[in-house]
């Protein structure tokens, strides 16, 4: 397989169908919160969205949103189905470690995915140890009524679990 991991940005002349393509996947995936093809597009035009490509073709991706300046928040980690358990997410999480000089932050519902972060020294904490800058931008990240309603309907069924990256 010819592997590479890119940062997407919308210089990128295949950034509108790798948008189309991140948003019938996120569409279709019950563990992942909706995202409409706009809110895609903003995120590949802030260098927000990382691939893990096999040619031309998305292998996983996820996404990175700064919450201040030393904080990044990790979510939408995806991989297509028949790629895992082969070690590609972790290979971006690895990555992303490398490449970012900034403390890691992530929610999720899933205890398949904790169980990989704490992998990487994700540890368990409070919503409360952010700072009120980090707090006040994961807000207004999912100020959005469809993300609302993801929450709303992932927390019927569980707690979300906050972990932080902070070594
Ligand atoms: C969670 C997910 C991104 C992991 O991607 P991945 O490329 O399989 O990750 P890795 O291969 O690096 O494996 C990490 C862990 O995934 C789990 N895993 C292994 N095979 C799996 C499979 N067939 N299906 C799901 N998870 C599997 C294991 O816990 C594995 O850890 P292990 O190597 O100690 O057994 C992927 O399963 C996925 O896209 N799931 C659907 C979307 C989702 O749940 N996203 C997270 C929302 S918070």
């Amino acid at each position: 397989m010819a592997l590479a991991i890119i940062q997407l940005d919308s210089a990128n002349p295949r950034a509108h169908g790798y948008a189309a393509v991140i948003h019938k996947i996120i569409t279709d995936e019950v563990n992942l919160s909706q995202r409409s093809l706009r809110e895609i597009r903003g995120l590949i035009a802030g260098k927000e969205v990382l691939l893990l490509l096999n040619g031309d073709e998305i292998v996983s991706f996820l996404f990175l949103t700064p919450l201040d300046k030393k904080l990044m928040e990790i979510h939408s980690m995806y991989t297509l189905p028949q790629y895992r358990g082969q070690g590609y997410m972790s290979k971006l999480l690895e990555h992303s470690i490398r490449t970012f000089d900034t403390k890691f932050f992530a929610v999720t519902f899933h205890e398949h995915t904790e169980k990989l972060l704490s992998k990487f020294s994700f540890k368990k904490v409070p919503f409360a140890v952010l700072s009120a800058s980090a707090k006040f931008t994961f807000v207004v990240n999912r100020a959005k009524l469809h993300r609302i309603l993801s929450v709303v309907s992932f927390m019927k069924k569980r707690r979300p679990i906050y972990l932080l990256k902070s070594d």
